[in-house]
């Protein structure tokens, strides 16, 4: 989604916007644009297309301003074009305004401004924010964009910069993430710490409904009804190179070949193999408390939906409470029916997710607890949550989701084993859990050494329009995450059912054009998926199968065989995850595809 990178400070700020776009592009944009004060003057260049043609048109020139900010549009309000780009300038040329987010009220107020003889350029609802600011100036900045901001509906995240105020950029947050970034004698001011964490580790979040301004040397945060906020910068924990490719081609490659490190990071500390235990210090639950769960429900989208659904799996069956998994999108709206004895957890890797924010807040208004499964420290997700785990996967880049996959399902397992531990399960198998958690790491690295093997098999499933993905018990929704990651960056149609569900309906759509990707690990459903696949194969389809080293018996009833290590039944799930992922990815760099950033999608989804 959209964008946001602004500066304050003495160096000049075109290049270094300009960077901080680029560190942004992984979020999915269709426009750019950036505003400096040349000499004095507000001056704009915005472009449709990517970052590198906005450079393209800013040619040689090098501005000497050292104020700015730049945005780039996922469009929402009027399609992608020159005129919809940020930034938008109000009708006296002199104040320039960014927008993450959706004004509702927008109609209205436009027409009011209309009236008042504002003529508009375009059809964004930015444009009117800016206006309407504009209107309400009268020479304290600060002052009118707090005015504006009480007469509008919606969500944003903005920056505003006036010529009348050179040395001072105003940003406010409702519902998009705002970062202050707090630097020697310079700030910054972001919607994600990836567009300035080269120049600053120290953060300040906004909340929302607040306000900063920012000078060189200086901010101060205030609410929009303007009470002073004084806040503690937090440090960013990782650094900029862990959001460099260092050497892989795209970022998904390379973040696939942290999923081991993802486990390692989401486990860190928080199994103790001796005792047979698992403890996470953010759940915020005594252990009474923790007895008391009669029912979770988990909410989220898209991946980190998955993640849930593998989830429900371990909690039920180390834990052995009822959990249900539902879309934040539906549960939102649906009137959930919640009591005292159920938790609820909300799964987002950039913990800005619309819907599942929005799903969070029903679950808080109905009384009951909520805690965050989250990558992204310090964001909107994580700070209204009631505690929660962080996964510690680091920056993930690639629009398409992976380690935080892994990461997610990593918490779940040690949630469900820490509840499990308090009910039914016994000490020794406890041991036995946590035994295989450590070596687990270096199993995925093992299945991650097959990489050469995928990439070959690839080549040839590249040439198929559509697909099946097969698998059962807590590989189903490895099934359907591998679905997912194929459609979303190859752009083929591949859809997944729970193994035995082919043969009440889908099973039709066979022939030899329709190959089916079935997970068979060795666990309980092996011998029953083995008879799922004869009755594919009957029917001419094509079989690439995921198994257990060793079963090359497979290799008998399937056209290409793909394999992961041993492991306890109920964790194949992180195993059997690696090899499609790379699928999907072989897939579509053979399709050359835009991997790291497909067609239609943002990396976090912050509007409904
Ligand atoms: C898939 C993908 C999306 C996200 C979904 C939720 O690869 O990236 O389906 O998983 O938009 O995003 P988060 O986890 O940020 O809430």
């Amino acid at each position: 989604m959209c964008g946001i990178i602004g500066y304050v400070g003495k160096r000049p700020a075109q290049n270094i916007l300009l960077d901080g776009l680029k560190r942004l592009e992984y979020r999915g944009y269709d426009s750019a644009g950036i505003a400096v004060l040349e000499h004095g003057k507000l001056t704009v260049e915005k472009n449709v297309g990517r970052i590198l043609e906005l450079e393209a048109k800013l040619g040689s020139t090098q501005w000497a301003s050292t104020i700015g900010m730049a945005h780039t549009r996922w469009a929402t309000h009027g399609k992608p074009s020159t005129a919809n780009a940020h930034p938008h300038v109000d009708h006296t040329g002199k104040l320039a305004l960014i927008h993450n987010g959706i004004i509702e009220n927008y109609r209205e107020l436009r027409k009011e401004l209309e009236k008042k003889g504002i003529a508009f350029q375009s059809q964004t609802d930015t444009e009117v924010l800016v206006n309407l600011i504009s209107d309400l100036y009268t020479g304290d900045l600060r002052t009118a964009v707090q005015e504006a901001l009480k007469l509008v509906r919606g969500t944003y995240g903005i920056v505003v910069l006036h010529e009348d105020h050179p040395g001072m950029l105003i940003t406010a947050r409702n519902g998009s993430p705002i970062v202050l970034g707090l630097g020697d004698g310079e700030n910054f001011v972001a919607s994600d710490v990836t567009a300035m964490v080269a120049h600053t580790k120290n953060v300040v979040y906004l909340e929302d409904g607040e306000i900063a301004e920012l000078h060189a040397g200086t901010h101060e945060i205030r609410t929009i009804g303007n009470e002073t906020v004084t806040r503690e910068a937090s440090e960013v924990a990782w650094s900029i190179k862990q959001a460099e490719r260092q050497g892989y081609e795209h970022f998904m490659l390379k973040e696939i070949f942290e999923e081991p490190e993802a486990m390692r990071n989401a486990m860190r500390g928080r199994v103790i193999p001796s005792e047979g235990l698992a403890k996470l210090g953010g759940l915020n639950l005594t252990e009474d408390e923790m007895r008391d769960v009669r029912r979770i429900v988990i909410i989220a989208c898209g991946t980190a939906y998955y993640a849930g659904t593998v989830g429900e799996y371990f909690l039920e069956h180390y834990a052995r409470i009822p959990t249900e998994v539902e879309f934040a999108s539906e549960f939102r709206y649906n009137n959930p029916v919640l009591d005292e004895h159920t938790l609820v957890f909300a799964v987002s890797q950039s913990g800005e997710t619309a819907d599942t924010l929005a799903a969070l807040r029903e679950a808080q208004r109905k009384g009951v607890r909520v805690l965050g499964i989250i990558n992204v420290v310090g964001s909107t997700i994580a700070r209204e949550s009631n505690g929660g785990v962080y996964i510690h996967s680091g920056p993930e880049i690639g629009v398409a989701s992976t380690k935080a996959f892994i990461g997610q399902i990593t918490a779940f397992l040690l949630i469900a084993f820490q509840f499990g531990r308090l009910r039914t399960m016994s000490q020794q198998e406890g041991i036995e859990l946590a035994n295989e958690l450590i070596v687990l790491p270096e199993k995925i690295e093992r299945a991650l050494a097959y990489a050469n093997r995928v990439k070959e098999i690839a080549k040839h499933y590249a040439s198929y329009k559509n697909f099946f993905y097969l698998g059962r018990g807590a590989n189903y929704p490895i099934a359907l995450e591998g679905a997912l990651k194929l459609k979303e960056i190859s752009y083929l149609h591949s859809e997944a059912y729970p193994t035995a569900e082919m043969k009440h309906g889908p099973i039709a759509m066979i022939d030899e054009n329709f190959p089916t990707v079935v997970i068979v690990p060795n666990d309980l459903y092996y011998e029953k998926n083995i008879s799922n696949i004869e009755e594919i194969r009957a029917r001419s389809g094509k079989i690439l199968a995921v198994t257990t080293e060793g079963h090359t018996i497979l290799e008998e009833y399937a056209d290409d065989v793909l394999y992961v290590p041993e492991t306890l039944h109920p964790l194949y799930p992180f195993l059997t995850i690696v090899p499609l992922h790379l699928l999907a990815y072989e897939v579509a760099v053979d399709l050359q595809r835009d991997v790291d950033k497909p067609r239609n999608l943002a990396k976090s989804v912050t509007v409904e």
